[in-house]
C-alpha cells in the first residue's frame, strides 16, 4: 500500500481511545503496519483488530509487558521502524495533597513508561538500520498550572528523555522527537464539561481561552505524528512540536 509510511512498522501505546488511536488511524492509513500496546484489552484490541493489526496487552510501566511487547511486534512482523510514546494519564493535584503513591504512579506511566519502551525499541531499531521515536508530551511540559502537579514535572522530564536519546543515537539513523499538544477534544475534556451546570457554556469559555477560538483534535496530534515519523522528516531530531493553535504565545495582562 502507498503512502507517507509505507512498509514502516509502527507500535503506539495507549491507542484505544483518544489521541494514540487518532495517530494508529493516521499511521494504518498512510500505509503503515500498526501495533497497539495498551492496557485496556477492550478498546486496544478492538482498534487493533479494525486496522488489521497486532494488539498485545501492556502497561507500559512494565519493564517486562514492554519487552514483550516490542518481542511480539518483531516476531510478528521481523523489524520495528517506529515507536509512539503516547500513553499517559493525568494526575493534577495541589503538591503538598499529592500522595507518594500517586508521585510514583505519574512517574511510572508518563517518563518510565515512555524510557522503557524505548530501552525495549531501540535496539530492533539500531539492528533494523534506524528509526524513529515520538513522545506524546504536553503543553505542561514548557508551562506550570496551579494543582496541576505532578504531571508537568514528568511531562518536563519526557521532553529531557527525548533529548538525550535523540542525541545519543542520532548518528546511527534514530531520531527522537516530542510533540507538545495543548488542549484536546478528546472524551476527558467533554467529560469535564460535563461536570458543570451549563456545559455548553464550559466548553466555549475553554474554546475562547485559545486565539483560534477552538481547541485541538487528536487527528491534528496524530498528522503530527505522521509527519515525525516519515522520511518528509530526516532532519527534526531532539525536537519538539507544540500544537496549541498558538496559546502559549498569546500575551496575558
Ligand atoms: N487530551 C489532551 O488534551 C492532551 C493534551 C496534552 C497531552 N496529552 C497526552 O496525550 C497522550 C494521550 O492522551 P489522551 O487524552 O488521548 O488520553 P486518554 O486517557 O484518552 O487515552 C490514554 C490511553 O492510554 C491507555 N493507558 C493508560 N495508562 C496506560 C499504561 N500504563 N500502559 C498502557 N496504556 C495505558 C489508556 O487505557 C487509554 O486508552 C497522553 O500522554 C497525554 O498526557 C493529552
Amino acid at each position: 500500500m502507498a503512502g507517507r509510511l509505507a512498509g514502516k512498522v509502527a507500535l503506539i501505546t495507549g491507542a484505544g481511545r483518544g489521541i494514540g488511536e487518532a495517530t494508529a488511524r493516521a499511521f494504518a492509513r498512510e500505509g503503515a503496519v500498526v501495533a497497539i500496546a495498551e492496557l485496556d484489552k477492550r478498546s486496544g484490541a478492538a482498534v487493533a483488530d479494525s486496522l488489521g493489526g497486532l494488539f498485545v496487552r501492556c502497561d507500559v510501566s512494565d519493564s517486562a509487558a514492554a519487552t514483550a511487547a516490542v518481542d511480539a511486534v518483531c516476531a510478528r512482523y521481523g523489524r520495528l521502524d517506529v515507536l509512539v510514546n503516547n500513553a499517559g494519564i493525568n494526575v493534577f493535584h495541589e503538591p503538598l495533597a499529592t500522595t507518594e503513591a500517586e508521585w510514583r504512579r505519574c512517574f511510572a506511566v508518563d517518563l518510565d513508561g515512555a524510557w522503557l519502551m524505548a530501552k525495549a525499541a531501540l535496539p530492533a531499531m539500531l539492528d533494523g538500520g534506524g528509526g524513529a521515536i515520538v513522545n506524546i508530551a504536553s503543553s505542561h511540559a514548557f508551562s506550570i498550572i496551579p494543582g496541576c502537579f505532578p504531571y508537568p514535572v514528568a511531562k518536563h522530564g519526557l521532553l529531557g528523555l527525548t533529548r538525550a536519546l535523540g542525541i545519543e543515537y542520532a548518528a546511527r539513523n534514530i531520531r527522537v522527537n516530542a510533540i507538545a499538544p495543548g488542549y484536546i477534544e478528546t472524551q476527558i475534556a467533554v467529560d469535564y464539561w460535563n461536570t458543570f451546570p451549563d456545559p455548553a457554556a464550559e466548553r466555549q469559555r475553554t474554546y475562547d481561552l485559545h486565539p483560534p477560538k477552538r481547541i485541538g483534535r487528536p487527528e491534528e496530534v496524530a498528522m503530527t505524528a505522521v509527519f515525525l515519523a516519515s522520511e518528509e522528516a530526516p532532519f527534526i531530531n531532539a525536537a519538539c512540536i507544540v500544537i496549541d493553535g498558538g496559546r502559549s504565545v498569546l500575551y496575558h495582562d
